[in-house]
């Protein structure tokens, strides 16, 4: 039974060791510091099981009509039993609510061949976001694949 809290602020604490379990997407400590600081500061979604943390999405909105998730991961003992899902579909219902109509997401391109990225990207797509650009000089030296998805009316 999973529980999907209401996004809050100062969740670091309860993120990081998340994070810190899937170095084959977050391996870079410098990436980790980056993503706790941000987290802290941004409105996120923890999904609980048994009084344990399982994951979480973290979303920043960008201006009244578009929002994204900034970082989102699941415990890697947790994949593909549909928390990721959920974590996303409750995201999309608060922003429905604040009148967001445009979600999108950032992450690794199909250009850096990197297997951990292709199922994210699977992931998305799963969750109706659709790739628009690939973008090659936002990070350094990593392909960054912008996905959107438009939001039904509240
Ligand atoms: C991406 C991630 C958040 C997905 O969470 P999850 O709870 O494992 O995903 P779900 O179980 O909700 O999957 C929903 C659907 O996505 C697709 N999907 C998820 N993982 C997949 C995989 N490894 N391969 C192919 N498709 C996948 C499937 O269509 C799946 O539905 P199905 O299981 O009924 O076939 C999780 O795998 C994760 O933490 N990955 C590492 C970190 C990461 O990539 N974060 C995002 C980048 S910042």
């Amino acid at each position: 039974m999973i529980e999907i809290v209401e996004p809050q602020l100062d969740q670091a604490s309860l993120c990081e060791p998340i994070l810190l379990l899937l170095p084959g997407w977050f391996g870079i400590e410098s990436a980790i510091v980056h993503y706790v600081q941000e987290i802290d500061r941004l409105p996120t979604l923890l999904a609980w099981s048994q009084k344990q943390v399982v994951g979480f999405l973290a979303l920043k909105q960008h201006n009244e009509f578009a929002a994204e998730i900034y970082v989102m991961a699941v415990h890697p003992k947790s994949h593909r039993q549909g928390i990721g899902r959920q974590l996303v579909k409750v995201a999309e219902a608060e922003l429905r609510k604040l009148g967001v109509e445009y979600f999108q997401v950032k992450t690794l391109g199909s250009s850096s061949q990197d297997p951990n990225y292709a199922k994210t990207r699977k992931f998305y797509e799963s969750v109706g976001f659709k790739p628009l650009e690939e973008f090659l000089n936002l990070w350094e030296g990593n392909p960054c694949l912008q996905m959107v998805k438009k939001l039904p009316p509240y």
